[in-house]
């Protein structure tokens, strides 16, 4: 195992800003209050971008927080700032997380708090985290993309195997705490989907917020955000010279990085595992 991870309960965790001492504590004595809500994914597949929707939406649209105040501590992560989540007096309190669901914060259950899980097409997710593992100190540094995504297959990286991470969370369909939101829909749709949140969360805004939302979350807008586009981290843990955080933002790119093998091979793993799942995602079609 590289010494840039460390293994919680058989699923890798990045070292930085992260111990399993923090973990132990966020799973077993954080106190989730009912109406905190949580903005859950595996990586890559849209938190920064959620995490900003939250911020704006708790804000009524007004774009002086997200601003302001860097995305981490608008919405903390309870994997590297468990102790910061619990002690905040913000109501609601926003609280990110890549945990996956067995490993969640216990005092969860049966508690009336809010999740939502942004899922993106996990080609996207391999290229989006490829790119992030060559640009941060705190991933190994990946030879190749063919060799990437077969670690990605197998969940031989932080935050465990995308397929376990998904089918774990969304098991929590239907419920009414739980609300399950697409990359793709967000970013073919992002007015639509930002009314969609706000009616989940009992939130509502006017037309002119709701515009405030949509702009002020936009990718180029966020692009330019220093609160949101990660370049207040010191080089040496991210390189933006080398990849930026805010990428492309945008949906298919992994049609630019898989050979025509490495998709076959992905797509009959895909099948294998997502065979007779609940839900049927955006880039089920291409199929
Ligand atoms: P790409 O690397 O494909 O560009 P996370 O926040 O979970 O780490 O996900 C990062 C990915 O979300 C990156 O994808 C990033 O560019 C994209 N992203 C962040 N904000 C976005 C926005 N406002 N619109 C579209 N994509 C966004």
């Amino acid at each position: 195992m590289s010494k840039l991870f460390f293994d919680y309960k058989g699923i890798l965790l990045p070292c930085m800003g992260c111990n399993a001492e923090d973990i132990a504590f966020a799973e077993n004595e954080f106190q989730v209050r009912d109406d905190d809500i949580f903005n859950i994914t595996y990586p890559k597949s849209g938190t920064t971008w959620m995490t900003d929707i939250l911020s704006l939406i708790k804000k009524n649209g007004d774009p002086t927080w997200n601003k302001t105040v860097p995305n981490w501590d608008r919405v903390p992560w309870i994997e590297n700032h468990v102790h910061k989540a619990q002690v905040s007096e913000e109501q609601p309190r926003l609280i990110a997380s890549h945990l996956p669901r067995h490993l969640f914060v216990k005092s969860f259950d049966g508690s009336k708090a809010k999740v939502i899980y942004t899922v993106r097409n996990p080609k996207d997710v391999a290229v989006s985290l490829y790119y992030f593992a060559k640009m941060t100190s705190f991933y190994e540094d990946p030879e190749g993309f063919d060799e990437f995504v077969k670690d990605f297959i197998t969940g031989d990286i932080p935050f465990g195997s995308w397929f376990d991470h998904v089918k774990g969370w969304l098991e929590m369909l239907g419920k009414d705490n739980f609300m399950v939101q697409t990359y793709e829909d967000l970013h073919k749709d992002p007015r639509g989907r930002v009314l969609k949140i706000c009616k989940f969360l009992g939130k509502e805004l006017d037309d002119k917020a709701v515009d405030s939302v949509v702009e002020n979350t936009s990718f180029q807008f966020m692009k330019e955000n220093q609160m949101s586009n990660y370049s207040l981290v010191p080089s040496n843990y991210m390189d933006q010279e080398k990849s930026p955080f805010m990428r492309k933002g945008t949906t298919g790119d992994w049609k630019n990085h898989f050979t025509i093998a490495l998709n076959e091979y992905f797509d009959k793993i895909y099948k294998d595992k997502m065979q007779g799942f609940c839900m049927k995602f955006p880039w089920d079609e291409n199929l």
